[in-house]
């Protein structure tokens, strides 16, 4: 099989220059102005797929583990199924009900195991898909690789700063495609922002902002115990085999994320996401300070980690971007729950970026017709008067996805399996996947020593 050539920073070209999508952008727009009826209107326009990484022609059959049968494992399984040319053939968990429930869903054919090894050792296995808390991330990747396997592995790519390089350099040995799954960057959303902000839609950017609002005990993490846990019935001392070792705890097993020793927190779990989407759409490497604070405020059910957290990051000039600042936010006690969003500002406007829809909102006012420096003037006595109010052209984009798109998951495995039947690079390998968790975790870092971090987002490492 070919090897792939997998690069840091994904690149694409796009077909207009910055010039060109404001020239495009302002001949819309006053095609619009001269319709009155459409003045009100958004503009909308459709967001097509750009079909580069997605060609799904070859179709020999690529035969799948999964690893961790969870939540997000059973929604990758479902995920990559629905591609031509993919079929399940083991599944490993360290609990009997999801190995179970894996035969009921995918039939009694499939080989289950309660040992990750027993998969890595299989022939048939070309490729794996790791759903298993965090704190499992790295080994399995590692050894998964060096096996021969190639590797779809959740978010976030590993549980501490320091377990990066070692998945970087097991991919980079062994050759193997190895993606990273914060599927938002392949969404239509995340690639037509990319494209704009390339374009120079907004102007350079300057400033970005993202949070995620929930309040349900599920958004908290409190998911259901199964009554027949027990150590019977789960695999309690593997699953600590590589942290501490502790007496029977359900609720870490089943809670993991309220725990230091298997979770990465409120930031490993979502401001992830945002740092893959913001890197992928801004072609950035990462902050080079960061700074978070938080609390436990509600949720007061022995969980080690807050249920509120602020980061405040520092991205330097680089190549592809001026410097800005970066605002994040979780909150599980929020009373606006179940929003979540991510704006990137420019000198020139701003996007507000969603997996399936850009808003675009460009400058409308230019300094001189501020209406607070026109008022200045006038008292000032200075002869510079309010000017009559115009006709603004339209300043607002919306591009939505096409009916059936088949949503950023679907497309994500596209792009790993393309990628292993030798079409294209992943994009969101190692480096990307270890750029994009390092300020997440870094976040824990400075919540829980109370200081800045300061990281060097090019060689991905600590700063003095
Ligand atoms: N990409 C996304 O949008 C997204 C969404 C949710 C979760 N996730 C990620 O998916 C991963 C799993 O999260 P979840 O919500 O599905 O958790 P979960 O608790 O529902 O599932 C984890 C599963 O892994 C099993 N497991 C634990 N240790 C194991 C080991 N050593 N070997 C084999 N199986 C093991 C558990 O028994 C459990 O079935 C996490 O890393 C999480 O961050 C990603």
């Amino acid at each position: 099989m070919k090897k792939i050539n997998q690069s840091s920073i994904p690149n694409q070209s796009f077909g207009w220059s910055r010039k060109q999508f404001v020239q495009k952008f302002s001949i819309g727009s006053m095609a619009i102005a001269a319709t009155p009826s459409l003045l009100s209107a958004s503009q909308v326009q459709p967001l097509k797929r750009n079909l580069k990484g997605i060609d799904l022609s070859k179709n020999a059959q690529i035969q799948i583990a999964l690893i961790g049968a969870g939540g997000m494992g059973t929604q990758d399984t479902y995920a990559v199924l629905a591609h031509a040319g993919v079929k399940l053939v083991a599944v490993c968990d360290l609990y009997q009900g999801h190995l179970d429930k894996a035969k009921s869903q995918w039939g009694n054919d499939i080989f289950t195991t309660r040992d990750y090894k027993a998969i890595l050792a299989r022939p048939e296995v070309d490729a794996v898909i790791i759903g298993t808390p965090d704190h499992w991330h790295k080994q399995i990747s590692i050894d998964a690789m060096y096996a021969g396997k190639h590797v779809y592995c959740e978010k976030p790519m590993v549980h501490s700063l320091d377990e990066g390089h070692a998945v970087i350099d097991a991919q980079r040995k062994t050759g193997k495609v190895f993606m990273v799954g914060s599927q938002g960057l392949s969404s239509l959303g995340n690639e037509k922002a990319r494209e704009l902000l390339a374009q120079g839609a907004i102007g350079d950017i300057n400033y970005a902002e993202g949070f995620w609002a929930r309040r349900s005990p599920t958004g908290a993490w409190q998911y259901n115990i199964p009554e027949d846990a027990s150590t019977e019935t789960l695999d309690w001392d593997t699953f600590l085999s590589n942290t501490h070792k502790r007496d029977f705890d359900p609720m870490r097993f089943f809670r993991w994320r309220n725990y230091r020793d298997y979770g990465t927190g409120m930031s490993g779990d979502l401001f992830v996401h945002l740092f893959s989407s913001l890197h992928f759409i801004t072609n950035s490497y990462g902050p080079d300070q960061i700074y978070a604070s938080g609390g436990l405020r509600y949720w007061n059910d022995g969980r080690e980690v807050p249920d509120v957290m602020l980061g405040v990051f520092d991205y330097p000039k680089t190549p592809q971007h001026s410097a800005f600042n970066l605002s994040l936010r979780c909150n599980f006690v929020d009373g606006t729950s179940g929003t979540t969003y991510l704006r990137i500002v420019g000198s020139e406007g701003a996007m507000d970026v969603q997996w399936d829809k850009v808003i675009v909102r460009r400058n409308a006012e230019s300094f001189e017709t501020d209406p607070y420096l026109a008022a200045q003037a006038k008292g000032s006595g200075s002869s510079n008067t309010v000017a009559r109010k115009e006709m603004k052209p339209q300043e607002e984009i919306v591009y939505a996805a096409e009916k059936g798109y088949l949503g950023a998951h679907h497309d994500h495995f596209g792009n790993w399996l393309t990628a292993i039947r030798g079409g294209d690079s992943v994009v969101e390998d190692a480096i990307f996947g270890y750029r994009a968790a390092a300020p997440a975790l870094a976040c824990n870092d400075s919540y829980y020593e109370n200081k800045a971090i300061l990281w060097d987002p090019k060689n991905m490492k600590l700063r003095k």
